[in-house]
């Protein structure tokens, strides 16, 4: 009895909870879904009205590509097969399934019709000052949480953007005289191809109509939207019905990961545009941007040419013009650049129409030939992912008988990110793809970018590219060499020297650590530190025949000083250096010096000292860093250049 009263006591008590649970769940619904109305009512446009998913009247438009080749395999890393597409496959058979069962959604997506278009979206764009304040105003503690979920998965504020007009105009930033230009009437066609891997919705439309509203139609041969196997269910079946209703606009599916390259060379390979444009799936065009892109290309095939890529805020999506002029450049660690270049602007008065040659381009957008891009070897297929492509387009290009250029009255407007949204399955990619860039082009001068990045030089030690067929391509083009490169394309970059022990981290034996320059602050430098060596090549510095020593993966930042302080500076454009930046390596002794003073570098760690004043002991934080003292044989002015990677001709 007593035994039957306690399950049967348990036994309720399980019920309860279930109970409990049951009701804690319905809750749960009933709050999410007033959370969500509540969102979707506090937004400044108004969503578009939720209109069920319509069946398609004609099977839309769309391809799925099957590849069974994948260089991933070649280069023996392991990228784990993904699996979807099965929503896709329900495509091809237009069906009332649809209707009944909308594939769920995770945020409003604006489901469009291309004859309602104008009211839903583009009722009015926001301008810039409304935007900021839509921003401002509208940040309950709700709406914070969502924004920061939405950065942390797209690296960008998806919650803002999705409250921008799909239509928005940017402001006007092109140069005056740039309204002025008059193009040929005859301009070739361009395909638009636009790759994506789970883009966001709103930043993704905003492309595609960004294009569609600011290319003249008898120019834009179409769009091509590539999925570069999305995983994201907003851009499988709602996708392909958005797109059957925009003219003009093809999608085509990969059933594996290309990769920016292969995803590019993809979209290629099916466009029938004279000049191919490729497109990020985040940018938005400023108007008139196609047609001097284009008027370029049609003057000389083997050009190619980027619009001026402005910037659009990853929080609050404002757009930044960027100053001109400004050109593509890379360093030694293989990483590009944007760098501007007011001094040119003073030479030449007519630079504000004037295209500028420039030693390599961004991915952001970028307009080529169509026969041009596959006679001079598409993208390389052993490229994996995304990362230093385009570096390698670029020497490609100008080695083999073409030309890049940046064009003043073309302007482009790219999101920039916080972070990648997606990382990197293998965190050493980037560098595989960067060891193709420097063993396929860079002949000797290969070199100095391994000794700048040591991870890619062990990952080198151990497996070696197959470059084959893209050294096949090379002497079959006829292509120039790297040394051509450098002194006729972008003589601008330094070439360190990289002489045996003057070159490598700058030990220093009385800490037990390295000297290093500040990183964050870009071309300004500032005051030198001393940190734990980090064997990755960040650290390393080159001591030249001139007495200078230089830092960063340019080699542009000079160990100088201001006052006692050991600081870089910029370099000197201009040979001979000067004087304060002259340096002496004694090896003997291990000592630094500086040539002028005749002092010594000192290297002081960052530390708390216990000082006594009248008010009490307190603690006065020493900074550390690197100084001219007098020169004694303390081991803090004994210096060694340690070598990671055996120097030239070792
Ligand atoms: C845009 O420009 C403003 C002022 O020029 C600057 O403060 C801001 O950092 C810029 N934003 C981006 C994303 O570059
Ligand atoms: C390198 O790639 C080519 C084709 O691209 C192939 O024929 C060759 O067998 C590969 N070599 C190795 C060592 O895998
Ligand atoms: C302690 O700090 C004061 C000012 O904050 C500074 O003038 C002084 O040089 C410091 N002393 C040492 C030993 O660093």
């Amino acid at each position: 009895m007593r035994l039957w009263g306690r399950a049967a006591a348990v036994r309720r008590r399980m019920l309860c909870l279930w109970l409990m649970l049951l009701g804690l769940a319905l809750v749960m619904l009933a709050l999410s879904d007033l959370l969500n109305r509540d969102r979707e009512n506090g937004y400044q446009n108004p969503g578009p009205p939720r209109r069920p998913l319509q069946r398609i009247p004609s099977p839309p438009e769309l391809e799925v590509i099957v590849d069974s080749r994948d260089p991933a395999l070649e280069l023996g890393v392991d990228l784990t097969p993904l699996k979807s597409l099965q929503e896709d496959q329900l495509l091809f058979v237009p069906s009332t399934q649809d209707t009944k069962n909308p594939p769920q959604r995770k945020q409003n997506y604006k489901v469009l019709l291309p004859g309602s278009v104008k009211d839903i979206t583009g009722a009015r764009s926001l301008t810039h000052g409304e935007m900021g304040r839509a921003v401002h105003l509208n940040l309950g503690g709700f709406q914070r949480d969502m924004e920061q979920t939405a950065v942390h998965k797209y690296g960008f504020n998806e919650v803002v953007s999705e409250r921008i007009s799909l239509h928005r105009k940017l402001p006007e930033a092109r140069h005056p005289e740039c309204l002025e230009e008059q193009y040929s009437e005859s301009l070739p066609s361009a395909s638009v191809v636009i790759c994506f891997h789970d883009e966001a919705w709103s930043t993704l439309l905003r492309t595609v109509h960004s294009v569609l509203d600011t290319a003249p139609k008898q120019y834009l041969q179409e769009v091509l939207l590539v999925d570069d196997l999305s995983q994201q269910g907003h851009l499988k079946t709602v996708l392909s019905e958005y797109v059957s209703h925009l003219d003009g606009v093809r999608l085509i599916r990969s059933t594996r990961r290309l990769g920016v390259g292969g995803c590019r060379t993809l979209g290629a390979a099916r466009a029938a545009g004279e000049v191919l444009v490729f497109m990020d799936s985040h940018c938005e065009c400023q108007k008139g941007w196609l047609e001097p892109l284009l008027e370029r290309v049609a003057q000389d095939r083997t050009k190619v040419v980027s619009p001026i890529m402005d910037v659009i805020d990853w929080q609050t999506f404002q757009y930044n013009a960027t100053q001109w002029p400004v050109r593509g450049v890379f360093d030694w660690r293989l990483d590009f650049h944007w760098e501007s270049n007011p001094q040119l602007q003073d030479k030449n008065p007519e630079m504000a129409v004037q295209p500028v040659q420039t030693p390599a381009l961004g991915g952001g957008v970028m307009a080529i030939d169509r026969h041009f891009f596959q006679s001079v070897g598409v993208y390389d297929p052993g490229m994996l992912l995304w990362g230093v492509e385009q570096i390698e387009l670029s020497i490609r290009v100008w080695s083999c008988g073409g030309s890049m250029e940046v064009v003043p009255c073309s302007r482009v407007a790219h999101l920039s990110r916080r972070h990648l949204p997606y990382h990197f399955p293998d965190q050493d990619l980037l560098q595989r793809n960067k060891i193709r860039v420097a063993d396929t082009w860079m002949d000797a001068y290969r070199k100095i970018f391994y000794r700048r990045d040591t991870l890619a030089h062990f990952i080198r030690q151990s497996e070696s590219p197959n470059i084959t067929e893209r050294l096949r391509l090379k002497r079959s083009l006829g292509c120039r060499n790297f040394h051509w490169f450098l002194s006729t394309v972008y003589p601008q970059l330094y070439i360190p020297q990289d002489r045996s022990s003057l070159s490598g981290e700058l030990y220093n034996v009385g800490t037990g650590s390295c000297a290093d320059y500040p990183s964050g602050q870009g071309l300004q430098g500032g005051a030198m530190s001393i940190t734990p060596c980090s064997g990755t090549g960040s650290q390393h510095c080159d001591l030249n025949s001139e007495g200078e020593v230089r830092w960063g993966p340019m080699g542009d930042l000079c160990l100088d000083i201001k006052g006692d302080r050991v600081v870089s500076s910029p370099c000197p454009a201009h040979r001979p250096t000067s004087s304060t930046l002259q340096w002496k390596f004694i090896k003997l002794s291990g000592q630094i010096v500086h040539q002028q003073s005749q002092l010594c570098v000192e290297a002081v760690k960052e530390r708390g000292l216990l000082q006594s004043s009248p008010q009490g002991i307190r603690m006065n934080l020493s900074k550390g860093g690197l100084f001219l003292r007098q020169c004694t044989h303390h081991p803090r002015q004994q210096w060694h250049f340690e070598q990671l990677v055996a120097p030239k001709g070792a």
